[in-house]
């Protein structure tokens, strides 16, 4: 198969514009601000940004209303500001990927307000409605706890409106045609201004039957390959990034059979299997979730991260299992979110050990799939628990030791920036990471060259090499007559392990370090024996670096 789907070997940095860098002095970021800071994430070496919702909306979500898809929330700037930033990203051979969220809009989008103000609207049957409060109003809250009901009732309307997320964010009929043509509009607006696709959210809900008597909703996934349809006939390398916390069962209808609905998918299986795996320092449930996970078709593609600007969901694990992630990393009240979550960033979870950091960002950046990192985890930033539900883990980007880390000179940021404490912008920023050649800031960027120069685990076939030992985790990546061998410690002691690459080759008794000076010699029994330190990991490329001499233009049988 060619090699050019870009999304296959990609490093995915996740930004919000407000929290970036604020350029007009207002206290909040804007696209002028992310303009500047496009040579910063070049030199990451970052290939693509996921801009979380930017359009017009009066963020009662953070963005996830929008009321009015075809413009910039004019904090942020305006559309020509928007094309300036998508031109220099380009220019700079970083693609640009921006949030879809059209399983609701916002209550002041005036297609609801207009639905409200009149029954034979056109907009009216563009949202979902009962006369009755539906007896099932009190179930399928996302956000449990802050969230009473699904359903509220609209005085104005007269009739009860469903909601899947907060009150303010009606959920629109995505079942109309109307709305569906809608859809592909906003879509082909931002494709025309020069963005290579979509994080789309909250895809289960947006293809899930809804109404009155739609407790338990039905998928309608032939809807996925109407979207992407369009969006390959609009620009053949664009992509949509599906946000869909689903059981593996499913996974293939999303990504269609024949690969032809969503491009990427977020593994959200293998993220809390991870962090549970960081928990305990037990690799099997992960490794269980890897291969659960195995099977999609070959043009799609697992996003794999760490955290998000959401809570930690850990809503897929045992109930055994949770309680050890738990304990572990949210053990207090004011950790935990929505009755199944973890709200913190991952420095303060991982007790700032910047070895434990390294272990789990050497990890994620090894499983089967893309990575996607989160702004400010480069630095190892912390959170603010003293800002409710998710906002806590999305202050302002910590750019330097100047007033307010130097994302704003105005006295009011948009949230408060981190200034006290071991995570506070004095200790954490990256300017002075910028000049420290052992920081965070320059550890990711030599992990983030590394990660693409071993396509392997992007495009290759995986298979985890067996080991007595749980806590250590072995797998190795098998491309177009090369492989690559990744060895992580998940614990806090030092493990001594033996393991064999799988491979019946001569090459495989040589494992080149790409990290470092030691190599690994197989011994006489042909097995490699490695003393790894506490969370420890080797990145390995089998038989030698030239051994890329002979990587070859298509799949050929590697095991020998
Ligand atoms: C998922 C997003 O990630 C989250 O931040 C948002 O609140 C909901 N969808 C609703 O749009």
């Amino acid at each position: 198969m060619i090699n050019d789907l870009w999304y296959k070997n990609a490093v995915i940095y996740c930004l919000s514009v407000g929290t970036y860098m604020d350029a007009n002095g207002d206290g909040i970021g804007d696209f002028q601000g992310l303009m500047r800071r496009l040579d910063y994430l070049h030199g990451l070496g970052v290939t693509a940004i996921w801009l979380m919702p930017f359009q017009t909306s009066p963020h009662r979500d953070d963005g996830y209303d929008i009321s009015d898809y075809y413009n910039v929330d004019r904090r942020y700037g305006s559309l020509g500001d928007f094309v300036e930033f998508t031109h220099g990203a380009h220019q700079r051979g970083i693609r640009v990927i921006i949030d879809l969220v059209i399983n609701h809009t916002s209550d002041r989008h005036p297609w609801f307000r207009a639905a409200c103000r009149d029954r034979d609207s056109k907009y009216r049957d563009w949202y979902v409605w009962s006369d009755k409060k539906p007896p099932w109003a009190s179930e399928g809250m996302v956000f449990p706890g802050v969230q009473k009901s699904t359903w509220s009732y609209h005085k104005q309307a007269r009739a009860w409106y469903f909601h899947r997320f907060y009150d303010f964010q009606p959920d629109l009929n995505t079942s109309n045609p109307h709305v569906q043509a809608e859809i592909l509009k906003v879509m082909g607006f931002w494709i025309q201004l020069g963005v290579s696709g979509f994080r789309m959210d909250a895809v289960p809900f947006v293809i899930g039957t809804k109404g009155p008597k739609a407790r338990k909703p039905v998928e309608q996934y032939d809807m996925l390959r109407m979207f992407r349809e369009f969006l390959q006939w609009r620009e053949g390398d664009s992509i949509i990034l599906a946000e869909a916390n689903v059981l593996p069962e499913t996974d293939m209808e999303y990504f269609g059979a024949g690969g032809d609905r969503m491009h990427m998918m977020f593994n959200f299986q293998a993220n809390q299997h991870l962090f549970y795996a960081l928990a305990a320092a037990d690799s099997r449930p992960l490794v269980k979730a890897l291969h659960a996970t195995k099977p999609r078709p070959a043009t799609a593609q697992w996003g794999m991260f760490l955290r998000n600007h959401d809570e930690l969901d850990l809503g897929r694990l045992s109930e055994e299992e949770r309680k050890v992630v738990f304990e572990r990393f949210g053990p207090s009240r004011d950790m935990q979110l929505y009755d199944r979550g973890i709200r913190r960033r991952l420095a303060p979870m991982l007790e700032g050990d910047r070895r434990w950091i390294e272990l789990a960002y050497s990890l994620m950046f090894t499983l089967p799939g893309t990575p996607v990192i989160r702004y400010g985890d480069e630095l190892g930033m912390g959170d603010d628990l003293g800002l409710p539900e998710r906002n806590c883990a999305r202050t302002p980007m910590q750019w330097s030791t100047e007033p307010r880390a130097g994302f704003t000179v105005s006295n009011k940021p948009l949230l408060p920036v981190i200034s006290s404490g071991p995570y506070g912008y004095r200790h954490v920023n990256a300017a002075d990471q910028r000049r420290d050649p052992n920081s965070m800031l320059n550890w990711t960027e030599r992990i983030i060259r590394m990660r693409k120069e071993v396509p392997e685990v992007g495009w290759g076939d995986f298979e985890v090499l067996a080991t007595r030992d749980p806590a250590v985790l072995p797998i190795r990546y098998d491309w177009r007559n090369n492989s690559v061998v990744f060895v992580h410690n998940l614990d806090a002691s030092p493990r001594e392990i033996a393991f064999s690459t799988g491979l019946e080759s001569e090459r495989s008794r040589l494992l080149v370090n790409l990290l470092s000076h030691d190599h690994s010699h197989a011994g006489d029994d042909g097995k490699h024996r490695l003393m790894l330190e506490p969370y420890g990991y080797r990145w390995y490329r089998v038989g030698g670096l030239d051994y890329l001499l002979k990587r070859s233009d298509i799949d050929v049988e590697t095991r020998r």
